[in-house]
């Protein structure tokens, strides 16, 4: 029989395996992926919105894009929405648009400046497929979001990394890599940046390095991919304004969604930028879009006006699991972690001291049914081993605290230290 693998595309054969975690225990603790906790999502008024909805809008609730109709001829009016095949429901990109504006301030945004996509990942996808050629440059944090990095590796660009400090990107590793690039024939094409609670550092950067950032990409004709799906989630002070919010040049665009501010099954995501941006991502969608059903269910619930507060109490939850998960990191782990709290996002960032085994702690702590994600998956095997990322925002408050515990207690017996505490 032929081996099926065999016939695998070069790009299928370079993947990386699918992951489906395989620890040696059952999975008590898990803090390994930032998601949303299901004790904050607005259930009630998903029924009432459902019902409302579909006496609403009936069959139209269900088509691929929404047919107008006209009541005295009886008639539907079909084309003039089928641009929705490639850029979403009207009425939701329309409702985001006004959250958009509001929120940030960029009064231009209107319904034609976003595309929705089936979460903010494949808006990431189709901005690298619609804005980088093969063997362009392409500039990503030195820790970042895997998928993101996947899909530049997919396209063949030549992906190198900028460093990283407390506050998030540094203005001149940027400038010195844009010039490695240039000296190497590359056109530097892209930069994806998470500049607000940072994956997975959590950092913020500052205004004025948002400044500089926004010169330097105007001097080299730099897209900036600006990923603000965690932007929202802060937790105490203000966050300095989004890089779309300040670009004046049409080559910020901003991927963003409500993965993570509201509930990750809605599956909703969106890039929003200057019109050109969003045709170029349009010409490169083949799907057929987004679901109407859940576009129109999610548009109704911001019409509603419901999101801001959401976001509002759903924040209260995680800062008070952020709080609970760092007292328990001092309490248990201090010995072995360096940690920084974080002022919004889901995660810790723990720097792991060099007084105990990792490898050996790591093992303990996943036969104690801990799972956490290692700093390798968002810098490499090299540079990312000295890091652990703990997610909080989903475990209850009981689990952080025993999980955290069992954490360092692993630690702790990897160091060879069983001094009773
Ligand atoms: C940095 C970053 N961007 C984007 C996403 C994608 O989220 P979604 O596709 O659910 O919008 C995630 C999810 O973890 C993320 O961490």
């Amino acid at each position: 029989m032929t081996d099926l693998k065999s016939l695998y595309s070069d790009l299928a054969q370079g993947g990386p395996p699918l992951f489906f975690p395989d620890p040696p225990a059952e999975v008590t603790f898990n803090f390994d992926q930032g998601i949303a906790a299901q004790e904050t999502f607005p259930l009630e008024d998903f029924k009432e919105i459902a019902v409302d909805v579909i006496n609403r809008d009936e069959g139209r609730a269900l088509e691929y894009i929404s047919f107008g109709y006209d009541a005295g001829d009886d008639q539907i009016i079909y084309l003039s929405t089928y641009i929705e095949l490639v850029l979403g429901y009207t009425g939701m990109r329309e409702e985001i648009a006004a959250w958009l504006r509001a929120d940030q301030g960029i009064d231009w945004l209107r319904a034609d400046n976003l595309i929705c996509t089936s979460g903010s990942v494949q808006a990431i996808a189709l901005a690298v497929n619609a804005l980088v050629n093969p063997g362009e440059g392409v500039l990503v944090e030195a820790a970042s979001f895997p998928y993101a990095m996947r899909f530049m590796e997919m396209r063949g660009a030549d992906l190198r990394t900028v460093e990283l400090d407390e506050d998030g990107l540094v203005i001149a590793s940027l400038e010195q890599r844009l010039q490695e690039m240039a000296a190497d024939g590359v056109r530097p094409k892209m930069l994806y940046t998470i500049p607000t609670f940072q994956l997975p550092t959590g950092a913020v950067l500052p205004l004025e390095r948002r400044r500089r950032l926004l010169e330097i990409a105007e001097e080299w004709d730099l897209v900036v991919l600006e990923d603000a799906i965690y932007a929202n989630l802060c937790y105490e002070g203000e966050t300095p304004p989004s890089l779309l919010s300040m670009d004046s040049t049409g080559l910020v665009i901003q991927s963003s969604g409500l993965s993570k501010v509201l509930a990750p099954g809605l599956r909703s995501g969106w890039i929003a930028g200057r019109t050109e941006m969003i045709e170029a991502l349009a010409a490169v969608r083949q799907d057929l879009g987004v679901s109407q059903w859940l576009s129109r269910l999610t548009a109704e619930y911001l019409h509603r006006g419901l999101l801001e507060p959401h976001i509002e109490k759903a924040n209260a939850v995680y800062r008070h699991k952020r709080d609970v998960a760092v007292e328990a990191v001092r309490e248990h782990c201090s010995e072995f972690v360096d940690v920084t709290v974080p002022r919004g996002g889901f995660y810790l960032w723990l720097a792991l001291k060099d007084n105990f085994d990792w490898d050996k702690a790591a093992e303990a702590a996943a036969l104690a049914g801990v799972f956490c994600r290692p700093g390798e998956s968002f810098m490499g095997a090299e540079h990312g081993r000295g890091y652990l990322r703990l997610a909080f925002s989903h475990a209850p408050e009981h689990e952080l605290r025993r999980g955290i515990a069992a954490l360092g207690e692993a630690m702790r017996s990897a160091a060879g230290d069983q001094v009773a505490r």
